[in-house]
């Protein structure tokens, strides 16, 4: 297999990112949706992060979004406006293979140079993957939040996981 090539998404790679991020929301607890998402919401999504020159970034290889990284607000206010929360998806049968690695640094070093001073990895548990991938680039487990969700018939815990840029 090819090295994945790192680049900033364009719209054209929206559907892909969707078929990504659906897999997500039905297969996993990593998004705290219950029902797959219309292109429409990954449009929007698109736009907000564009309008605030948050990045979305896609491993691409051959030819096809093998997986995304993006940051965005942590929590509403101007004092956390250094404060970002980080997403990273890969697609299901192209895990274990480098793709989040290759991703997070870039996406860390952009919010690095955007002058941003802590990413904040809040990972749905159980998620081991996403929890070490977080571990291996220097984020620190800041404590988990217990019950804060609810999905598949259950209550789902947060891990916050924090690293000062
Ligand atoms: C978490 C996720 C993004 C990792 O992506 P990936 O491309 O498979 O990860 P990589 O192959 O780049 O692995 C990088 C490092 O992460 C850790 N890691 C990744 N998957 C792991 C797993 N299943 N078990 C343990 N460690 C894992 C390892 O430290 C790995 O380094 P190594 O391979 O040198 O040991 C992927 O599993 C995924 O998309 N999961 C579903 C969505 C999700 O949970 N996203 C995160 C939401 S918080």
């Amino acid at each position: 297999m090819s090295a994945p090539i790192v680049r900033v998404a364009t719209r054209a790679d929206l559907a892909e990112i969707l078929a990504i991020h659906n897999d997500a929301i039905l297969n996993s607890l990593a998004i705290w949706q219950y029902e797959a998402a219309p292109l429409a919401n990954r449009e929007a999504w698109f736009e907000d992060r564009a309008g605030k020159g948050q990045p979305i970034l896609v491993a691409e290889i051959d030819g096809a979004v093998a997986g995304y990284a993006s940051y965005g607000d942590f929590r509403h206010g101007a004092g956390y406006g250094r404060t970002v929360e980080d997403s990273v998806y890969v697609r299901a049968d192209l895990r274990r293979t480098g793709i989040a690695r290759a991703l997070m640094g870039p996406l860390i070093d952009h919010a690095r140079a955007a002058g941003r001073h802590v990413m904040i990895g809040a990972i749905g548990l159980p998620n081991e993957a996403s929890v070490a991938l977080h571990a291996a680039f220097g984020f620190v487990d800041m404590g988990t939040l217990r019950e804060i969700g609810w999905k598949n018939g259950g209550w789902l815990d947060l891990k916050m996981m924090q690293k000062t840029l």
